[in-house]
């Protein structure tokens, strides 16, 4: 079966973690007999270097015409110390996002048992740790108008606006509670109703939806109150919804659980996700560019590797193949290969490039 998808590495160590995911697909396709066709594209900072834009058409084409987007990393610090700047990498992902439509941004958080020494964290209030965050993706602060800054008589303002449609807001909840169907049938919805207006449309809508799964039981958390519990508490979640900026504060912090930014992969797509049905995705890991990292053969490539596995179970429905992979993650960590970020006492510190080859080789058989 010939399957084609599109490939952005992007900034930073993007490409050096990219590497590892094709590498790992390759190792898919030769043991199942899956040809994946590859295209590759610009975005981010390196797209701007080249065209003056961060995300040009001809990429936004590549990626509407393939089965799945995989993505590295964008952002470069480059841009970071100029904040006038016209365009910026991150510009290229969220239009990706906007432009391909890909409201659901699914972030698993997943506490590895090889791992549960190995985080800042203390062992029995991590351990079990496995939920799902679904972050809204193409609305909020991130994308409401009006957006702007300017100079007034007494000095210079600027604003950004969180707004949301019921439309919006419903399609996402659905995400939530279509996910938590399939697991422990318990959905937290993460907003902060108690002084924002759209949260309070939030919650309405949710509640409203809620009529729809009987079988799920809802609960509405304060997203201050939800930053603790995670911390606090994190085996008390299954599935957590919530708006783009709260989402994406939120996954940092839970990334912490897992023992570092470069475990955590993401699925972000145009619906919601069933079995056997495939639909157009974009995967990437949660984690930056992490540019001092580029090109030293240091970076984790898990994440991305995670998120390839996200990739063939929902955009190509190979599930069994997704759980090959994943079960050669477990593997490698269980064999104590680490890479810098997640390395502990008495374990094999490795690069990039070797970390794909182990779980390559698992996968391989
Ligand atoms: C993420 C990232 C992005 C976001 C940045 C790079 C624009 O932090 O995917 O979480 O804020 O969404
Ligand atoms: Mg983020």
């Amino acid at each position: 079966m010939q399957l084609s998808l599109a490939v952005l590495p992007g900034d930073g160590i993007g490409p050096d973690v990219t590497a590892e995911a094709v590498k790992v697909l390759e190792a898919v396709g030769s043991r199942f007999g899956h040809d994946f066709r590859l295209d590759y594209g610009l975005v981010g900072g390196v797209a701007i270097d080249k065209t003056g834009e961060a995300l040009t058409g001809d990429t936004l084409r590549m990626c509407r015409s393939a089965q799945a987007v995989l993505l590295g990393a964008v952002g470069d610090p480059k841009w970071d110390s100029n904040p006038g700047a016209r365009v910026r990498p991150e510009d290229g992902l969220l239009a990706l996002r906007k432009g391909l439509g890909l409201f659901a941004n699914l972030r698993p958080v997943r506490v590895f048992p090889v791992l549960v020494d190995s985080t800042n964290l203390k062992p029995e209030v991590i351990r079990g740790a496995d939920f799902i965050f679904v972050r809204e993706l193409t609305g909020g602060l991130y994308f409401g108008r009006p957006k702007r800054q300017w100079r007034t008589s007494r000095g210079r303002r600027a604003t950004d606006s969180m707004n949301y449609s019921e439309q919006e807001i419903e399609r996402i909840v659905r995400v939530g509670f279509e996910l938590a169907l399939r697991r422990d049938k318990r959905l937290v919805s993460v907003d902060k109703a108690n002084v924002l207006e759209s949260s309070r449309l939030w919650r309405q809508v949710a509640m409203e939806v809620a009529g729809d799964y009987p079988d799920v039981e809802l609960e509405h958390m304060l997203v201050d109150a939800c930053s603790m519990r995670i911390i606090q508490n994190p085996t008390y979640f299954d599935v957590v919804v919530t708006e783009n900026t709260f989402g994406d504060i939120l996954t940092d912090e839970a990334s912490m659980l897992a023992g570092s930014m470069g475990m955590l992969a993401s699925a972000s797509l145009a619906g919601v996700p069933q079995e056997g049905v495939s639909i157009f995705g974009m995967y990437e890991p949660i984690h930056g560019s992490a540019p001092r990292r580029a090109g030293l053969d240091m970076a984790n490539p898990i994440a991305i590797i995670l998120s390839v596995a996200m990739m063939l179970r929902y955009s190509f429905s190979l599930a069994r193949e997704a759980q090959v992979l994943e079960s050669a993650v477990d593997e490698v960590l269980e064999e104590g290969y680490r890479t810098y970020d997640i390395m502990a006492e008495g374990k094999v510190k490795v690069g990039t490039g070797r970390m794909g080859d182990l779980i390559a080789g698992k996968v391989a058989g």
